[in-house]
């Protein structure tokens, strides 16, 4: 097994200020080392992805301009967004002219919207302030010394002049060098290869001047920045600080694109069609977002299959079946037979695109993209979180033609958005009968009691029957302002479930926390697993423990037994080790004689400690590392060795094994 920890601080100096006191209860801990119970799952632990938050555009998506193609739009909603969402025109006056919006000639057809500006006499401003917390201000947070690469389409109708362009602050001082554009000729052309060095660290916007008169049309703008993640890749650009925290979960898997984004709501244009979200990006074919914002899709399946790539994770891409999110309200949604065989057949060229050799379409489009080797496509979801009889009806035809074309391919189906009752039942009740060896997606978000009172859950499901991947999950403390919160408790929750699904992962075999970006001030959903604003980022709790639990996945399961209250155990044998896990959840401290039958461990062994303040204990971009794994040793002889364990407090121990 892979160890992990890039993310982790090693607070040795944590650890060690956690004394002993003089009334912790005394508990023994007995692994049998010879022992073996379950084969346990290789792809156990992974990651869910979903453009909400504002994941992708103004997140792991490093393009720094906000709808730099003019294409934002909101039909449910008009009047709060448009198509100048992140842009300011004719800026304090200064400088006269005007701007319109225009469609007739655009770009490509994909990119309809663009922008004609006329410049009467000069010094016209126009300004992109990116994702700003508070709307007109500066939003792109910028680094002394760091680069920053420019690109913009242009197509010059009669100007006579240049666009001086700089990024300042909000009262118009410089904070980097200012790069200058004569548009010319009279067809569309990408005015790139510009950079930008910033002179401070601090917040700014993007401005253009426009020097001249005459009238010219502008399109696609963007600002990288120049360390941003894939540059190995034909369209890189995602946050490199973003792509290291995914790096540090050691996922085995990452599906995508969402959720209820896969699908879309409300409208059939609003499904998500690959086929808009990959090529050169001025040719993706933007869309609005269930979560109420556009997506540039500059963050494309293309980019979702490289990073599962360099992440060693497999592609778990989630299409839709015909049907719209209906946990979002989506009920209703008739499809004639034409539309679902191009659904279908969407689907089928999907798996060509990740599949298919060079000869084929699809096959060429990808290496054409940048990748001629065919990607690890393995498992295929059909659906997210659907239920009811059209559901079940269309994920047959999807999987009887996947199927057929991509025998090898492991589909899997949708049991709705609740982890019990009659609809959850429904749900196992039809896959049961009619898909009965398929893996089945189940997703819930419940109480920090809920997933202790369910550790056991997968113990009772049918050992021969559908194998689980639990899609999505997340342990909430009561709500709180329309929040759920995460905390220090509710992820030592998951992590006693996580005991559970452990010892299960015979019938588990994959699962994955949700959601797990959120951008500081503009969250749709909590609660979140990894925080970022403009600058930084900073990691739950619920993050660590994810992570110490990826990072010690074993091949099968050792038998143990602890009799503790509050206390949830599971161990596994890897490659040469052994690992053990605890959870404290309760409030006292433990302090625990381990004794491992079957070997004569004489020396140390590396542990991880999780613990905070107190249970309600959270991390924050002002205390990042409040709650953070702290290293230990344990003195081991012959094979046996004390531990503490605080109260509210995970560890993971690894064991050097013969
Ligand atoms: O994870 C957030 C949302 O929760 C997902 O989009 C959806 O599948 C579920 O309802």
């Amino acid at each position: 097994m892979k160890r992990f920890f890039t993310t982790c601080v090693c607070m040795v100096l944590f650890a060690c200020a956690f004394l002993p006191t003089a009334g912790a209860e005394q508990v023994t801990w007995t692994v049998d080392m010879a022992s073996q119970g379950i084969d346990m799952s290789d792809t156990l632990y992974g990651l869910f992805y979903e453009d909400i938050n504002y994941a992708a555009d103004g997140g792991l998506y490093a393009e720094l301009l906000r709808n730099r193609s003019f294409e934002n739009r909101d039909l449910l909603n008009p009047s709060s967004y448009d198509h100048l969402t992140g842009w300011m025109f004719n800026h304090r006056n200064k400088g006269k002219g005007s701007v319109e919006l225009k469609t007739e000639a655009p770009l490509n057809e994909n990119n309809p919207s663009y922008m004609q500006v006329t410049v009467d006499g000069g010094a016209y401003r126009i300004v992109n302030f990116g994702y700003p917390r508070q709307q007109t201000r500066p939003g792109i947070a910028l680094t002394v010394g760091k680069t920053y690469r420019f690109s913009l389409w242009l197509r010059n109708v009669d100007f006579e002049g240049d666009l001086e362009i700089v990024l300042e602050n909000s009262t118009n001082q410089p904070l980097s060098n200012t790069i200058s554009i004569a548009p010319d000729g009279g067809e569309w052309q990408k005015y790139e290869g510009f950079t930008f060095t910033a002179t401070a660290d601090e917040m700014a916007w993007l401005r253009i001047v426009c020097n001249g008169m005459g009238t010219f049309h502008m399109d696609m703008a963007s600002l990288l920045p120049g360390d941003a993640y894939g540059a190995h890749w034909q369209n890189g650009g995602l946050r490199a600080d973003l792509v290291d925290a995914l790096m540090g979960l050691n996922p085995s898997f990452l599906r995508f694109p969402g959720g209820c984004v896969a699908e879309g709501s409300y409208y059939k244009h609003n499904f998500y069609n690959w086929k808009d979200t990959i090529g050169p990006v001025e040719q993706r074919r933007e869309n609005e977002n269930t979560w109420g914002y556009m997506q540039s899709y500059g963050l494309g399946y293309h980019e979702y299959f490289q990073l599962s790539e360099d992440l060693g994770a497999l592609p778990l891409p989630v299409v839709h079946a015909g049907v719209l999110c209906q946990a979002r309200g989506s009920q209703d949604l008739p499809v004639t037979k034409e539309e679902m065989e191009a659904f279908i057949q969407d689907v089928l060229d999907l798996c060509e695109y990740a599949l298919g050799d060079e000869t084929t379409y699809w096959g060429q489009k990808r290496g054409e993209n940048g990748h001629p080797e065919p990607f690890d496509l393995q498992y295929l979801a059909i659906g997210n979180e659907n239920w009811g009889e059209d559901y079940y009806y269309r994920y047959g035809q999807f999987k009887q033609a996947v199927n057929e074309k991509y025998p090898q391919l492991t589909c899997i189906v949708a049991a709705g958005p609740v982890a019990e009752g009659p609809l959850f039942e429904e749900c196992w009740r039809l896959i049961k009968t009619r898909y009965p060896r398929d893996v089945v997606d189940e997703h819930y978000y419940m109480d920090s009691q809920w997933f202790l009172d369910n550790v056991n859950r997968y113990d009772a499901y049918d050992r021969e029957g559908n194998p689980v991947f639990l899609g999505e999950y997340a342990a909430h403390e009561p709500v709180n302002f329309g929040a759920r919160p995460n905390n220090l408790y509710s992820a030592l929750c998951e992590g006693a479930y996580m005991t559970g699904l452990e010892r299960n992962s015979d019938i588990v075999k994959l699962a994955s926390y949700a959601p797990l970006f959120a951008r500081d001030g503009f969250a749709q959903w909590t609660p979140d697993m990894i925080w970022f604003n403009e600058r930084d980022v900073f990691f739950t709790p619920n993050y660590y423990v994810q992570q110490m639990f990826a990072s010690t996945l074993g091949r099968y399961i050792l038998e143990d037994a602890i009799g503790a209250e509050g206390m949830y155990t599971v161990c596994s044998m890897g490659e040469g080790e052994a690992y053990l896990k605890a959870v404290n959840v309760s409030e006292e401290e433990k302090e625990i004689k381990l004794v491992l039958s079957h070997t004569g461990y004489t020396g140390t062994a590396e542990a991880f400690l999780l613990t905070g303040p107190h249970k309600g204990a959270v991390n924050s971009f002002d205390t990042p590392l409040l709650v953070a794994p702290a290293k230990m040793e344990i003195a081991m002889q012959n094979g046996e060795g004390t531990l503490h364990l605080p109260p509210y407090s995970v560890v993971t121990i690894t064991i050097p094994a013969e």
